[in-house]
C-alpha cells in the first residue's frame, strides 16, 4: 500500500516531463528545422519519439529560378533560416550546383530539382519523384520566382515572345502552386506562396506589354488565392521589384535609369531575398493577399 503511494506521483511526476520535452521539441522542430541546444543523445530520443507518432515532417522551401539572380540569393537566405532547399533550374547545372555548394558551405541544406516551369508534365513528374522519396516531408514555402523578359513595342511583338513571357510567369505559378497547395491545405498544414511580380505589373511599362501583363495576372491570381486559401492557414503574397541587378537587367542603360530612382541605384538580389524571408517567417503569417514594392521608390 505504502509502496504504490509512493510510486503514482513518481510516475506522474515522470509522465509530465516526457510530456514538456515532448512539446518543447514540436516548438523547436519547426522551422528553422534544426535543434536547439540538446545534447546528442536528447536530440535522437526526441527525433524517434515524435517520427513514431507521425508528428514530424521537414518542411522545406522550393524557389523556381533558383540558380542565379534573385532566385539564387533566395536559396541562399531560406537555407539561412534552416530550411532545406529545392533550387529549380531548367538547364544551367552549373550555376544551380554552385547555389547548393555554397548554401552547404555555409551548413544549410540544399537539393537540386530540374524542370521547366511552362510543362505541367515535367512539374508533376519532378514533384512526385520528390514526393515518393520524401513520404513524411512536405514543401511549406513556395517562390514563384522563374521569369523571362522579351520586350518589344506591341505592334512588332512576335507571337512567341507575347506566348512565352505569360507561360513562364503565369503559367508557371499556375502549375506549381496548384500541385503543391495539395499539400499545404489539408489539416490546415499551412504554406507560403510568394510569388516574384514586378514594378511593370504594377505600373505597367512601355515596351513590356507581354511582361506586364504576365505580372498584372500574377498579382491578380495572388489576391483571389489569398481569399481561397486563407481558411487552410496558407499565405499568398507578391513581390514587385524595380530595376534589381541580375542578368536579366545587365543590358539596360543604368545610369541613366539611376537618375529615375529617388535612392538612387539599383537593388541587389538580398534585399528582395530579405523581404522573401519575412513573408516565409512566422511574423508574417498575418499578411496575406499583398503587394509589396521594392523599388527605392521609383513608384509609389
Ligand atoms: P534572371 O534572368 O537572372 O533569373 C531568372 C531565372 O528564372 C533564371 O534562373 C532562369 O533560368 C529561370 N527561368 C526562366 N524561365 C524558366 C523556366 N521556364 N523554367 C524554370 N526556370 C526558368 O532574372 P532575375 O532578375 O533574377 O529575375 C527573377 C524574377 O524577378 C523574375 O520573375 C523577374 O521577372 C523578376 N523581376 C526582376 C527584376 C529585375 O530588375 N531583375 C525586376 C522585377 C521583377
Amino acid at each position: 500500500m505504502r509502496k504504490t503511494t509512493f510510486l503514482v506521483p513518481l510516475l506522474f511526476f515522470v509522465l509530465q516531463f516526457e510530456l514538456e520535452r515532448l512539446q518543447k521539441a514540436l516548438i523547436i522542430k519547426r522551422p528553422p528545422n534544426q535543434f536547439v541546444s540538446w545534447k546528442e543523445t536528447d536530440k535522437k530520443k526526441t527525433y524517434w519519439i515524435i517520427k513514431k507518432h507521425h508528428l514530424f515532417n521537414m518542411k522545406y522551401a522550393l524557389v523556381t529560378g533558383g540558380s542565379r539572380g534573385i532566385g539564387r540569393a533566395i536559396c541562399i537566405k531560406l537555407a539561412s533560416m534552416g530550411y532545406p532547399v529545392l533550387i529549380n533550374f531548367q538547364s544551367n547545372k552549373d550555376a544551380a550546383e554552385d547555389a547548393k555548394d555554397e548554401i552547404e558551405r555555409a551548413g544549410g541544406r540544399a537539393e537540386l530539382m530540374k524542370f521547366n516551369v511552362c510543362s505541367k508534365e515535367e512539374v508533376d513528374d519532378a514533384i512526385n519523384r520528390w514526393e515518393e522519396k520524401h513520404k513524411d516531408d512536405y514543401i511549406e514555402v513556395l517562390v514563384n520566382n522563374a521569369g523571362i523578359r522579351r520586350d518589344n513595342v506591341m505592334f512588332m511583338m512576335s507571337d512567341e515572345d507575347w506566348h512565352s513571357v505569360i507561360d513562364t510567369t503565369l503559367n508557371g505559378f499556375f502549375h506549381l502552386t496548384r500541385r503543391l497547395l495539395k499539400h499545404m491545405m489539408p489539416r490546415k498544414r499551412g504554406g507560403r506562396i510568394i510569388n516574384i511580380a514586378s514594378l511593370s505589373g504594377v505600373k505597367g511599362l512601355p515596351g513590356q506589354t507581354n511582361y506586364s501583363a504576365a505580372k498584372a495576372a500574377l498579382i491578380g491570381a495572388t489576391k483571389a488565392l489569398a481569399q481561397e486559401v486563407a481558411p487552410r492557414n496558407v499565405t499568398v503574397n507578391a513581390i514587385a521589384p524595380g530595376f534589381i541587378e541580375t542578368d536579366m537587367t545587365k543590358n539596360l542603360p543604368e545610369e541613366s535609369l539611376k537618375k529615375l530612382i529617388p535612392i538612387g541605384r539599383f537593388g541587389k538580389p538580398e534585399e528582395v531575398a530579405a523581404l522573401v524571408a519575412f513573408l516565409a517567417s512566422d511574423e508574417a503569417s498575418y499578411i496575406t493577399g499583398e503587394v509589396i514594392n521594392i523599388n527605392g521608390g521609383l513608384y509609389t
